[in-house]
């Protein structure tokens, strides 16, 4: 038996899985975001403790005797969180989230301090990354960053709970922008170009190597074997590729949920940072090259309070009664600014063609196209790149509406898969590390895709209109961006 937890940004989940991947018991513990101030995101690292306890009680009791029989434990978690720890372990603040806007002027500054920092790093300076946020600290909060000893991502504090262990894994580090991808190892040049000591980060692992092992202490309370091998773990971008067995280079997933994750793996690291594509380290030897898109079914929640609706499914379903075609409202999504392919977080969204006889059901449609729309900015991207992927796994909140993965599948003129349970695939993927890394096996052999798949296919009679919107699509950026900048 092995277990996976995924410390995500909204819930901690957590699976049970037999040695041949059965998945026996799962459990899900939601928590709050705190806004101490707009743009502003925060977490209690002690939620997280709170939200493991929770989750592995839940899996023992539904199965005592085979979580008694645990042999190894592996992690997942958000990516990009601002983690500190003080000499003596204890936490120094909350940790600022990946979805925290802090930090623009400390990316400016990192620019031009780090002449190679986009070719190191993998990406763009952007708020994102812990890098920002670190500065930020340094210059906001100086008292506090005098006290801080370490820098961890929200996993790695998870497991120094469990173990007592101060250690990340590549893929974590990977997402910090202080991580040099090619050397797979914390960036001498990044880090005292930016005046970081490098004492501050911790040393790093593969995701599945054994990074510590459980304390008695913990072990008692959680009912578990004291000594059970942790697995480092990996983010959850990396995570979840590993559950849905995406490591050989080529294969793929876009992950519809919240904002939008296009991943692709690769065999070697090609950093395309001026297409505003990420370029990582993934969890397991290799890399991969990502788009992440900060406007997904969060734009359709936005449309569906702005509508009274109660909830996105029945949005949807009012959508899927008319749907004919494209509709006459064309969307922009970028509410929240957005990653790829604009990397600009000031950037705002826009309605183009509205009439007397625009009705809500309209705006809704607009917004699964607009979103439809930047994935395939993002899909044409990755091919640029050099990492096209052939048929893209589905996953995500999103992926719940077939209406929404065919016009996806249409605006990308090509075939689409979509899985069952691919909802745990961080938390799997976790469980996975852990067998691998107990089990000294190979990752071919552990990380294979899931056993039911669905072959989504486009409304071919709707290609070319989609194509035609598609050209549109891009000629309205001028505009949204002309009135950000005004
Ligand atoms: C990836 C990203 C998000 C977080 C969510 O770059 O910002 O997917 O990992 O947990």
């Amino acid at each position: 038996m092995y277990l996976g937890i995924d410390i995500g940004t909204t819930a901690t989940k957590a699976i049970l899985v037999d040695e041949s991947q059965r998945t026996l018991a799962r459990a899900t513990q939601d928590y709050a975001t705190s806004r101490p101030a707009p743009g502003r995101s925060e977490q209690d690292p002690a939620l997280w403790i709170g939200a493991v306890q929770s989750v592995l009680a839940v899996l023992r009791q539904s199965r005592p005797d085979a979580f008694a029989a645990v042999r190894a434990l592996g992690l997942s978690g958000q990516m990009h969180s601002l983690v500190t720890l003080d000499a003596h372990h204890d936490v120094v603040r909350p940790a600022i989230l990946w979805n925290d806007g802090r930090g623009a002027e400390q990316c400016a500054e990192m620019t031009a301090s780090v002449p190679d920092l986009a070719e190191i790093s993998g990406v763009l300076a952007m708020t994102s990354f812990t890098a920002a946020k670190l500065l930020w600290l340094r210059q906001n909060e100086p008292q506090l960053y005098d006290r801080v000893a370490h820098v961890l991502l929200a996993k790695d504090y998870v497991r120094f709970w469990l173990t007592g262990e101060i250690a990340s894994d590549m893929s974590d580090a990977g997402g910090t922008q202080l991580f040099d991808q090619a050397q797979r190892q914390w960036s001498p040049a990044i880090l005292d170009g930016l005046g970081i000591d490098r004492a501050l980060m911790p040393p790093l692992l593969e995701g599945y190597e054994i990074a510590g092992r459980l304390r008695p202490a913990i072990a008692a309370q959680l009912g578990l074997r004291a000594g059970l091998p942790v697995a480092c773990g990996g983010a959850d971008v990396g995570t979840g590729a590993i559950g849905l067995g995406c490591a050989a280079p080529g294969s793929g997933f876009i992950s519809l949920g919240t904002g939008v994750v296009y991943f692709v793996a690769q065999d070697r690291y090609a950093p395309k940072p001026d297409l505003v594509l990420h370029n990582f380290a993934h969890c397991t030897p290799g890399w991969y090259q990502m788009a992440a898109m900060l406007n997904g079914a969060s734009a359709l929640n936005w449309a569906r309070k702005l509508m009274g609706v109660a909830d996105i499914g029945a949005l949807v379903s009012k959508v899927e009664a008319r749907y004919a075609g494209p509709s006459s409202l064309m969307f922009l999504p970028y509410l929240s600014g957005e990653r790829t392919p604009h990397g600009d977080s000031d950037i705002r969204g826009a309605f183009f063609g509205l009439s007397p006889a625009s009705e809500p059901v309209d705006i809704a449609q607009a917004v699964m196209e607009g979103v439809a729309f930047s994935i395939r900015q993002a899909d044409e991207l990755l091919t640029q790149a050099g990492s096209p992927c052939a048929v893209p796994g589905l996953i995500g909140g999103g992926a719940q509406s077939l209406l929404w993965c065919r016009i996806l599948s249409t605006v990308l003129g090509r075939n689409l898969a979509r899985y069952d349970d691919a909802d745990l695939g961080p938390s799997l993927g976790a469980a996975r590390l852990a067998m691998i890394g107990e089990g000294g096996c190979d990752v071919s052999e552990i990380a294979t895709p899931p056993d039911r798949e669905e072959v989504i296919s486009p409304f071919l009679d709707q290609i070319e209109r989609y194509d035609r919107w598609f050209e549109a699509f891009k000629a309205m950026f001028p505009a949204v961006s002309a009135y950000s900048s005004h």
